[in-house]
């Protein structure tokens, strides 16, 4: 028997040893127990980080939707699937079962068969949280069309880059969403987003906010009367091991957005198993992930991680501030939950309204706490724990990526002691390491260094849609035959991991991956701006928050600058989404460049923290002499 469910201390290092000595047996066994296949694998592993190429259960065949869905309806037919919270309290929530969920991802998935989708053609989904994006997915998945979800947060560019960049079909969106007391006009963005789109033959379209709608003939279809229609049986398409399941985008820290690609087996094997250990997720409990199905986060550990585990997961298409600050605990309080995955953004906002909202209700359902996405700092990490779990619930702070597919350093709860701040240990089969500035591996504990991964692990993303190159520039070029995260990260006394953050290009805002490039992109555009350069600095509640230097092409006056700040915001909002606003945007005469003409993100990023004690050496600069300005003009 594998290890699937991991109970002590001993155990986990146990099992760990294991899954690090001899990785094919280890997966091989798990993969083996505890899934369903068409046809078993001829080989667990290849892999070459050179290349780079990873490959695992090569020669396999199967259908994550019959791992996810039709293996569960025998035992766990009734049993609640899927229960939606809608964004007015006042709505009933929906419980979806598992027979229930199995029609209606073969209705839809027949819905697209009948639109002329097919096996490796890609389907935009651009839906708010409703249950149609959870089943649109893996509808998208029971007949092999690889999914690529755009949250439904961004902009019209940006969701015309992704549609593009990955030759979408389909889209498939709602006539609006709701977002608190606000609606949101989505079908009008993917109207605007697809002017520049000649790909998409057909637009599926989802009655949620019943607005009165252009609907584009030929193109546009509305989803519920096909629905209607359609048979509830469809056979699962078989697919092989390595065929993609997904696309999904995330930043870089230049130009385009990359499109990681995850595939099949590998993916589900990771993602089941580690959502049972890193929630350690019990038959009858009810677990609520409270990220958008629109990033990693959600295709993992909302859909394919749970379901595939035959678990009741919570979608919930609200916000955590409507109608009031107590909605997540009332939400918990309802739906009794047991595992509660949150980002540590949502943790600051909530904090910050003191505690009457959160003792109001009965958590004392609570049993695991997850947090997600970027640091949580050691104020935010106590407050959940002392008010929210009451100290009993362990936290589980969740190191993991895009890129990674799944969970990879965390503490598994009841069983890792936890650490404030500290991510802890390797989940099973991670092997990090810490490299130097000269690329070499720091050994021993009490060391700081970049975090790399230094073997395969199965929910790795292959490639980026469409260019093998950059992936292979972006992750295996810094150091020789390891992944690189582009995150920093220490290692305690006791071989804890603490990431202190990303060490590259990208800022993490409100727990969202923006890259400065295609924010400054956006800026440049301005007819007013000559150039800019964007950093990060500290913010109680988003993590970070962002700060542009700005030249303009002609000075100007001072009483322009205040309209300039919301064009240039408007601008950012209209090519990336309100995500990516700068809190503080500062008019400068020059930018401290190198010799070579690279902007010294460095200085800036100081001088956004109010740190210019030691800004290093200064004097190779090309133009030293506008440090002191942008210091005397700092906001
Ligand atoms: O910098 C790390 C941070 O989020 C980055 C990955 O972002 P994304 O691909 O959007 O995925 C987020 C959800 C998995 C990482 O490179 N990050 C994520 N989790 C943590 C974190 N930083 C610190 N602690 C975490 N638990």
């Amino acid at each position: 028997m594998s290890n699937y469910h991991i109970k002590h201390l001993e155990e986990y290092y146990q099992v760990y040893r294991k899954s690090v000595r001899a990785p094919e047996n280890f997966w091989e066994e798990v993969a083996e127990e505890h899934f369903l296949w068409q046809k078993k694998w001829d080989n667990v592993l290849s892999w070459d980080f050179s290349k780079p190429e990873v490959k695992w259960f090569e020669g396999a065949q199967l259908n994550i939707t019959e791992n996810c869905i039709d293996r569960h309806l025998a035992t766990r037919g009734d049993k609640t699937a899927i229960l939606f919270e809608p964004n007015d309290p006042k709505d009933d929530a929906e419980h979806i079962t598992y027979n229930q969920l199995h029609q209606r991802v073969n209705q839809f998935a027949n819905v697209l068969k009948d639109q002329g989708i097919k096996k490796g053609d890609r389907v935009c989904v651009y839906l708010p949280m409703i249950p149609e994006l959870a089943i649109a997915v893996l509808a998208c998945a029971r007949i092999g069309a690889i999914h690529s979800v755009v949250f439904a947060g961004f902009s019209a560019t940006a969701l015309s880059t992704r549609i593009n960049d990955s030759d979408c079909k389909m889209v498939i969106t709602s006539d609006g969403s709701y977002r608190g007391a606000k609606t949101i006009d989505l079908k009008g963005i993917v109207d605007e987003a697809l002017k520049e789109c000649a790909c998409v033959e057909t637009v599926l379209v989802a009655k949620r906010i019943h607005s009165d709608i252009d609907m584009k003939s030929g193109r546009d279809k509305w989803l519920q009367p096909l629905l209607d229609t359609a048979s509830t049986d469809c056979k699962a398409e078989l697919m092989n091991a390595e065929d993609p399941l997904f696309i999904l985008y995330t930043s870089g820290s230049t130009g385009q957005p990359k499109g990681m690609v995850h595939t099949t087996a590998g993916y589900m094997v990771y993602t089941a198993y580690s959502f049972k250990n890193a929630f350690q997720y019990k038959e009858d409990d009810v677990y609520w992930c409270t990220a958008d199905i629109g990033w990693i986060t959600g295709h993992s550990y909302i859909v394919y991680g749970p379901l595939a585990n035959g678990a009741t997961t919570i979608m919930f298409e609200g916000v955590p501030s409507y109608p009031d600050f107590g909605r997540f605990w009332e939400i918990v309080e309802k739906h009794k939950v047991n595992q509660f995955y949150t980002a540590p953004t949502a943790i600051r906002a909530l904090a910050k309204q003191g505690l009457e909202l959160v003792e109001k209700y009965d958590l004392s359902t609570l049993k695991v706490l997850g947090s997600v996405g970027e640091p949580i700092n050691e104020e935010a990490w106590h407050w959940y724990n002392d008010n929210v779990g009451k100290k009993k619930s362990p936290i589980v702070d969740t190191w993991w990526q895009t890129e990674t597919g799944g969970i990879m350093i965390t503490p598994i709860p009841f069983v890792t002691p936890t650490k404030p701040t500290y991510a802890t240990l390797p989940f099973i089969g991670i092997q990090p390491a810490l490299m130097d500035e000269n690329g070499k591996e720091l050994k021993g504990n009490q060391v700081d260094g970049r975090l790399c991964i230094k073997f395969p692990w199965p929910s790795m993303a292959r490639t980026i849609w469409g260019n093998h190159q950059r992936y292979k520039d972006t992750y295996f070029s810094a150091y020789e035959n390891k992944y690189f995260t582009g995150d920093g990260a220490l290692r305690d006394e006791v071989g804890y991991y603490r990431i202190t953050g990303r060490v590259d290009d990208v800022i993490i805002v409100s727990g969202h991956n923006l890259g400065t490039a295609p924010i400054e992109d956006a800026i440049n555009e301005h007819p007013a701006v000559a150039e800019s350069a964007i950093v990060g600095f500290p913010h109680d509640v988003k993590g970070n928050a962002l700060y542009g230097y700005v030249i303009l092409k002609d000075v100007g006056e001072t009483r322009v600058h205040d309209n300039l700040r919301k064009e240039i915001n408007q601008i950012i909002t209209e090519h990336i989404g309100p995500i990516a606003k700068l809190d503080k945007i500062q008019f400068t005469q020059g930018l401290p460049k190198t010799r070579s003409g690279k902007i010294m993100r460095r200085i800036l990023r100081k001088i956004a923290h109010k740190d210019t004690s030691n800004l290093g050496d200064t004097s190779t600069l090309l133009n030293p002499e506008v440090v002191q300005d942008i210091m005397d003009n700092a906001l």
